[in-house]
């Protein structure tokens, strides 16, 4: 269905976010027809540029980051057709006079793509406010890092907050974005199944692994700075855990779903300086192999520094409610490690008493295990009867829903989701002010905690599951990981 017509005006245009992702989308939602006329994509960014280059650009873009097969000649030029640019610089106020002209007065939905650093949010809400580029429904997109704490991020979002309410903004975390991060929410919520189950009663622990097989990516002078738990567990990890765990909510309205991920984040049990040993591990890579070849150490790749920072963060982490008590939740993320796989295994307690004495040990519990990356999917595994006329034999089985196989279509990348989203106005897989803030509150005293202890990061070979610490901090429990390939 297509949206309505609007003005994406994007800060930031040249960069690497616009170029290895806003383009593609933007050019894929053309594609899939969903915009009306007269939708117009304004670039802006420091360089000095022409139109006819920036399409250019725009053109390059897509051509290094949509499949070949998707590149439709037809709709690449109406695409582009749709692209203007103007060379401006928010901090200093050069430009915005020409950005304003070349936005004039249409009544399209208008909204502002910051795809800046967060340094600069600050200084762009404010020209866009002294040069009157916003009308009163224009929205902001901003994105992560917001912040590298609790006090950092209040700074970025009191600076946003300044020109624009809380419903005009729209934080992304591209995991919410995901199609298979969508359809927690309908296996949890559209399945009578579930639910019932779905509490400490039932359910054993919980795991959720982010597991990338890349490393530092050209990325180290931001990546050094921030760490595995900045850059993923305060933000997606999170975002996940509270799909997980949130109670349901009363509809899908933004506000109603972000009150209860909001009261998942503020359950969480504090780890601080008297714990943290205990329930987290710090990983840094060394060389090893990944992705069938030899690849460089961490350290190796900051060009011999040294550094401290974490790229692999295991956690216990718990929820202090009703629904929740003492079913720990173990995730884990890191680079460089054996496979890309992103996935939330949820275990269910064993059976309380076997009727098949001499199989009583190969009764294995049920588990629901959720593919978010890559072979997205679905897979409850069960106990079922081996065939056969052998005796009562067991076997542990899964039922098995693959969206490849079951849908076969591309899977839209999240941004193409979201982007529209903001077009729609609706903050459903958005971050709230609050639940960003309430995030860092729990991350904080982590960070903190590592610091006073001196909890230093342990090493693990690139290409393997982490520390064997990390394999520890779950063994200890009498559990073990999940074994995701
Ligand atoms: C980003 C992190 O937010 O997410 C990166 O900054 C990480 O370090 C990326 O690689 C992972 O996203 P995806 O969509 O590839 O799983």
């Amino acid at each position: 269905i297509p949206v309505e017509p609007f003005d994406l005006v994007v800060f930031g245009a040249t960069g690497d976010l616009a170029e290895r992702k806003l383009l593609p989308a933007l050019y894929q939602r053309q594609r899939a027809g969903q915009f009306s006329e007269p939708t117009r994509i304004i670039g802006t960014s420091r360089s000095e540029l022409t139109d006819e280059q920036y399409r250019s650009f725009a053109r390059e873009a897509i051509n290094a980051h949509v499949a070949n097969g998707e590149i439709d000649a037809k709709e690449l030029e109406r695409f582009l057709a749709r692209i203007s640019y103007v060379s401006a610089d928010a901090t200093k106020g050069r430009g915005m006079e020409e950005l304003k002209a070349a936005i004039g007065t249409s009544q399209s939905v208008r909204a502002f793509y910051l795809a800046v650093a967060p340094s600069l949010f600050g200084a762009i809400v404010k020209a866009i406010d002294e040069y009157g580029l916003a009308t009163p429904t224009s929205r902001v997109i901003v994105e992560k890092p917001i912040g590298r704490s609790l006090e950092t991020a209040q700074e970025v979002n009191r600076a946003v907050g300044s020109s624009f309410d809380e419903a005009r903004i729209f934080r992304i975390d591209h995991y919410l974005g995901k199609e298979t991060v969508q359809n927690l929410m309908v296996l949890r919520f559209a399945n009578a199944l579930y639910e019932p189950l779905w509490n400490s009663a039932h359910i054993d622990h919980v795991q959720i692994t982010v597991a990338e097989t890349v490393g530092l990516e050209g990325r180290a002078s931001y990546y050094d700075k921030a760490g595995a738990l900045r850059d993923m567990v305060q933000n997606h990890i999170l975002q996940l855990l509270c799909l997980v765990a949130m109670e349901v909510p009363a509809s899908l309205d933004a506000d109603a779903v972000r009150d209860e991920k909001l009261k998942v984040l503020r359950a969480l049990k504090p780890i601080n300086a008297s714990n943290a040993e205990r329930l987290t591990v710090r990983g840094q890579y060394r060389a090893g192999a990944s992705a069938g070849g030899a690849v460089k150490g961490y350290l190796e790749e900051l060009d011999g520094g040294v550094s401290d920072t974490e790229t692999f963060v295991a956690i216990k982490a718990e929820i202090a409610n009703w629904r929740w008590a003492g079913v720990p939740f173990y995730i884990r993320t890191g680079k460089r490690m054996a496979a890309r796989v992103s996935e939330i295994v949820i275990q269910f307690k064993p059976i309380p008493h076997s009727i098949f004495d001499d199989q009583a040990g190969r009764i294995v519990a049920n588990q629901l295990v959720i593919r978010l990356q890559p072979d997205e999917g679905v897979k409850q595994w069960i106990m079922i009867k081996d065939p056969g006329p052998g005796g009562m034999r067991l076997r542990h089985v899964p039922l098995d829903m693959s969206f490849a196989e079951s849908f076969g279509v591309r899977n839209p990348d999240a941004y193409e989701r979201l982007i529209m989203d903001v077009i729609r106005g609706n903050q459903t897989l958005f971050m709230r002010r609050d639940e960003v803030e309430a995030a860092w509150r729990w991350i904080d005293p982590i960070l903190a905690a590592w610091e006073e202890r001196g909890q230093t990061v342990q090493a693990y070979t690139a290409g393997t599951w982490g520390p064997s610490a990390a394999i520890a901090l779950i063994e200890r429990d009498g559990r073990t990981w999940h074994e995701s390939v």
